[in-house]
């Protein structure tokens, strides 16, 4: 079978979901010792034990035979397959859906990078433009709508870049066409303006209304929202269509803004309006994100999950009919996450139908009794079973019947054992209303109408049989974390310093003995290993050779032309890079601190995934263990988080 070229993504994504005690327990009896794994090793014959497997850092090592690697290269060594061939299994076993990079693809590919960035630009230019204009004469009545209609403050205007789209047919248009800043079919792509009927020319898409910009996680404008300033002018919101930058099934609005302090308090607040989460974020509570109008979807709650490690989600919709629908439209979405434990979701619905803006406006301490409303939310299906009772008469007995099915179907949805038995009884209370009678008849239908735990277990036990074993939820959603994107980018700029940085080698090194610290992506680890072996190789500098370490990197690119094609571009310096390097002292020990903060973030996960797994009736000082390690780690995340923020903070010099 010729193996296709595997597209980088793929690689990614299998690299974030294996777990290498998982793929290394199919071949050898491992024993867990201490906090790793230990077990004979399969590479050379051995009587006792000295193959130990890392899991906090996914790699093995033979104290034996000084075989290690990772998953993919224990893979490799023991089936005798090529890197591919082991992506593409871990990628069937894990359900990952694979994509390949074949040469016209990867032109495709480059060509869509390229529209992207323009996109962006454009974006950027007119989210300047709207901002420029609410603060002209022509947008005095904008303005003076944030101002008193919503009682903004300058600072909350200006951090969430809000602005004014000029009346007119064509002023957006005019700014970006004719004045030749952007090519015509690019600003129609980034959905700013629309061909007129008559097919002569363009008009723009926002006319007189207030501007939201939105944003991606990296705080690039994507899109806009935007909200007409006269009850006549409809729709009252209006938002960019989908471009090849904005998805909005994939985007929550303020999520770059939130991030931080959804880290912060493990816990993530989705409401209805741009303005509920403009206002809450005023009022200091910013832990807060809007979805955009759509439905809540599966992929905005997945992103949101990657910055709360304990997977805790409050959903405030809006109290009315609508809000309620759009609730248990938004819980059914999510369902096989909700039921089976991995999202901790509660739902919050405000008195008197208000939302959230509207709330913490209308009385005096608003966001604090807001905030104390989020910590008394009910937990989703408390929020169903109370949904079902609602306007329900359990002396009639047609209702009585509807709400009992109701209870059973959801009752029949619950994964864990204990948590069934939990609502087992709840839902007979709630049915039998305080007839102690009755309580023990409803009890007995409930559970002769719920299929048993443990005939489930073994049913799915058996189809498993069959199957290759499939990664449980949860380590699904924590596979998937927030922190990949530091880690790249933090070991890429480690190791272009390294190459590029003679005076560097040093400090990086010992920076990384010291914290021990490991590359972990693959192809960095790969270049890593290609860096010490040449270093082992290399002779004194002959004169006139600057960088031999650079030289002989080039030469061994075409020796392992696939490995290294994903790291070459780490072999030169651009603009941006060129200046990582001038401040190379802040930039490494930034990108140190990044790597501390994921592995411990990692830790945290590993420890709150173990503690899942307990019974506190049996293991309650392996319980103590795993809390006071979350416990440590937190703060360790946080003082971490603290000194990446110094950094940034830093000036330019
Ligand atoms: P609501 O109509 O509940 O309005 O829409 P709101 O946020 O309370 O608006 P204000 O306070 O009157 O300004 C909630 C969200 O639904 C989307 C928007 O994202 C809005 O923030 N929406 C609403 C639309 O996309 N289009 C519409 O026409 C209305
Ligand atoms: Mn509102």
């Amino acid at each position: 079978m010729k193996v296709p070229r595997i597209h980088p993504d793929t690689i990614e994504e299998v690299r974030q979901r294996v777990d290498i005690v998982d793929v290394i327990s199919e071949h050898v009896v491992l024993k867990k010792r201490g906090k790793d794994f230990w077990g004979l090793c399969p590479f050379h014959n051995e009587k006792s034990p000295s193959f130990s497997v890392i899991q906090d850092k996914q790699f093995y090592h033979c104290f034996g035979c000084g075989a290690g690697g990772n998953s993919y290269t224990f893979l490799m060594e023991i089936g005798k397959q090529s890197f591919a061939e082991v992506v593409l299994d871990l990628a069937r076993r894990y359900q990952v859906e694979v994509k390949t990079v074949e040469p016209e693809q990867r032109k495709e590919i480059q060509r869509q990078l390229s529209i992207r960035e323009e996109l962006h630009r454009i974006l950027e230019v007119t989210a300047s433009f709207y901002q420029h204009a609410l603060h002209q004469s022509q947008g005095e009545h904008a303005l003076t709508y944030l101002r008193e209609q919503r009682n903004l403050e300058e600072t909350t205007i200006s951090s969430f870049q809000l602005g004014y789209a000029p009346a007119g047919w064509e002023t957006l248009y005019r700014y970006l066409v004719e004045t030749k800043r952007c090519p015509v079919n690019f600003v129609e792509q980034a959905g700013l303006i629309k061909p007129r009927k008559n097919g002569s020319g363009y008009y723009d898409v926002f006319r007189d209304r207030l501007i939201i910009p939105i944003m991606d996680l990296k705080g690039k404008v994507i899109g806009f929202g935007s909200r007409s300033l006269r009850d006549e002018d409809q729709p009252k919101y209006l938002n960019s269509p989908e471009t090849p930058l904005f998805d909005k099934s994939k985007t929550l609005f303020a999520l770059d803004k939130a991030r931080t302090s959804i880290s912060r308090a493990d816990c993530a607040v989705v409401v209805e309006g741009y303005f509920d989460a403009i206002a809450l974020h005023e009022a200091g509570i910013d832990n807060v994100v809007a979805s955009l109008g759509t439905a809540f979807t599966q992929n905005q709650l997945k992103q949101l999950l990657r910055f709360t490690p304990s997977k805790k989600v409050i959903l405030n919709f809006d109290a009315d009919n609508a809000g309620k629908k759009a609730t248990e439209r938004a819980i059914s979405e999510v369902e096989n996450l909700v039921y089976g434990g991995v999202v901790q979701l509660r739902i919050l619905n405000l008195p008197d139908g208000k939302d959230a803006d509207e709330f913490i406006k209308s009385r005096e301490n608003g966001a604090v009794i807001y905030f104390q409303a989020l910590e008394n939310a009910p937990l989703w299906l408390d929020w169903l079973i109370d949904s079902l009772l609602a306007d329900k008469d359990l002396k009639a007995a047609d209702e009585f019947q509807q709400v009992a099915a109701g209870m059973i179907k959801l009752l029949n949805k619950l994964q864990d054992a204990n948590q069934r038995n939990h609502y087992l009884t709840h839902c007979a209370e709630l049915l039998s209303q305080g007839d102690a009678r009755l309580l023990l008849q409803n009890l007995a239908t409930l559970k002769s109408q719920t299929k048993s735990v443990r005939s489930r277990y073994q049913g799915d036990f058996q189809q498993n049989k069959k199957k290759q074993p499939t990664p449980s939820a949860a380590k699904f959603i924590v596979a998937s974390t927030p922190e990949n994107e530091l880690l790249e980018q933090a070991e890429a700029l480690l190791l272009r310093i390294y190459i590029h940085y003679y005076r560097y080698r040093e400090n990086i090194v010992d920076s990384l003995e010291d914290k021990d610290l490991l590359f972990t992506i693959a192809s960095h680890r790969f270049l890593w290993q290609q860096i010490i072996a040449i270093e082992d190789e290399l002779n004194e500098p002959s004169l006139g050779d600057t960088n031999p370490l650079l030289r002989e990197l080039y030469n061994r690119s075409s020796d392992f032309p696939q490995d290294m094609k994903m790291v070459t571009k780490l072999f030169n310096l651009d603009e941006k890079t060129q200046e990582d390097v001038f401040r190379a002292d802040i930039r490494v020990a930034e990108a140190i601190a990044s790597l501390e903060q994921v592995n411990y973030q990692k830790r945290e996960i590993y420890c709150n995934q173990q503690l899942q797994n307990l019974n506190p009736a049996t293991d309650l000082e392996l319980m103590k263990y795993y809390l006071e390690e979350i416990q440590t780690t937190k703060k360790e995340i946080i003082r971490l988080e603290q000194i990446r923020l110094n950094f940034s903070q830093d000036p330019v010099l």
